[in-house]
């Protein structure tokens, strides 16, 4: 039997500040019922000014090295996740090293947007099962609300996202058990770049950075929202049915889904189209909003902290997101 990798310890951190539909209403043109009504969201964290993304990633990374008793200098290997970096370049990887005071190890950055969290536990297992590593922090956080358009042609993703972050502690299964990591399977179709992106700053540009670019609003992210929201609601039952089948497992075997909390409705849906009973899955989004890569590390900390999910439980991730990526993954907890 090869290496498994375990989750040993979880965190998470959202900012104090919460923004609830109808402090949204003072700034944007909507209402309470409409977010509700397409989302399933209440309220959201929202950072006070210069607070960053890697200072979020820092915060659930301490919590997850502290739940997985170990001293910070154990973990060899850092992989963050993030569609909102402190900085054009250098990635949060190596910022939250620094903050954390762990110089030298390598720190890697995966730029998956909503699948982002998939994709880096799915590398981090890679490290493990091969035993490169063998104690690998993967966090996931994001700044979103610095970056919304809240006049009337953002208002569709500005009434989505929230702050956060989340992390976890991978180790190799000492034990050699059927816990941990079961599977991880990824997709992307960089067909759809423009339905869900950032465009601007591009270098594509000379100069990059122009009056133009803000004039057009270029730099805020836009969504096909229609699209997205068949894409995913297709994209993510294949995955979770792809990891079940390469792990044999069914559906009913299944005790938690926690899919990336991007809109209740799609959540929803996808439970129903994978005939997985409600109570299964696992739903954040009416407190924490969209929070992109971190919504399933938080999702999972605090299911994990409330007793939900219980030694033996079979917890499938999933997410879709820009790029379009999506994936799956299948633990044994
Ligand atoms: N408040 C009030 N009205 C709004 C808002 C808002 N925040 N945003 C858009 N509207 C208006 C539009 O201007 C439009 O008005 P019009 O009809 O006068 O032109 C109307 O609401 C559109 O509403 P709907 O009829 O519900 O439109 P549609 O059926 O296309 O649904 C929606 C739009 C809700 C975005 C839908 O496409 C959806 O749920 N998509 C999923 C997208 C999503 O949740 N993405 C998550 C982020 S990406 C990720 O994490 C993968």
């Amino acid at each position: 039997m090869s290496t498994k990798a375990i989750i040993t310890g979880t965190g998470h951190f959202v900012p104090p500040k919460v923004v609830t539909n109808f402090d949204l209403e003072k700034m944007v043109n909507t209402s309470d019922e409409w977010i509700r009504q397409r989302s399933g969201i209440e309220e959201r964290h929202y950072v006070e000014s210069g607070i960053g993304t890697s200072d979020l990633a820092y915060e659930a990374a301490v919590r997850a090295i502290e739940d997985a008793k170990i001293d910070k200098s154990e973990i060899d290997f850092i992989i963050a996740a993030t569609l909102s970096p402190d900085h054009y370049f250098p990635g949060i990887g190596v910022i939250v090293q620094a903050k954390l005071g762990l110089p030298g190890i390598g720190a890697l950055d995966v730029r998956n947007q909503c699948t982002g969290f998939v994709y880096a536990l799915s590398v981090a297992d890679q490290y493990i099962k091969t035993q490169m590593y063998k104690k690998i922090l993967v966090v996931a956080a994001e700044v979103q609300s610095t970056n919304l358009d809240y006049s009337d042609d953002g208002r569709d993703l500005a009434v989505l996202f929230g702050d956060g972050g989340g992390a976890v502690v991978l180790e190799a299964n000492a034990k050699n058990e059927d816990k941990g990591i079961l599977s991880t399977h990824l997709f992307s179709d960089g067909r759809f770049v423009s339905e869900l992106w950032m465009e601007k700053p591009s270098p594509k540009d000379n100069p990059t950075f122009s009056d133009e670019m803000i004039e057009s609003k270029s730099h805020f992210p836009k969504m096909k929202g229609r699209n997205v929201f068949i894409n995913a609601v297709d994209k993510m039952p294949e995955a979770v049915r792809t990891g079940l089948e390469y792990s044999n497992l069914t559906i009913e075997d299944v005790d938690h889904l926690i899919p990336h909390q991007a809109n209740d409705r799609i959540s929803l849906m996808v439970a129903k189209i994978l005939k997985i009973p409600v109570e299964k899955v696992i739903r954040n989004i009416n407190r924490m909003g969209n929070t992109t890569a971190a919504s399933i590390p938080i999702a999972l900390d605090e299911a994990l902290k409330s007793g939900k999910i219980k030694e033996g439980d079979i917890v499938v991730l999933t997410a879709f997101g820009s790029g379009y990526t999506w994936g799956s993954a299948v633990i044994r907890f």
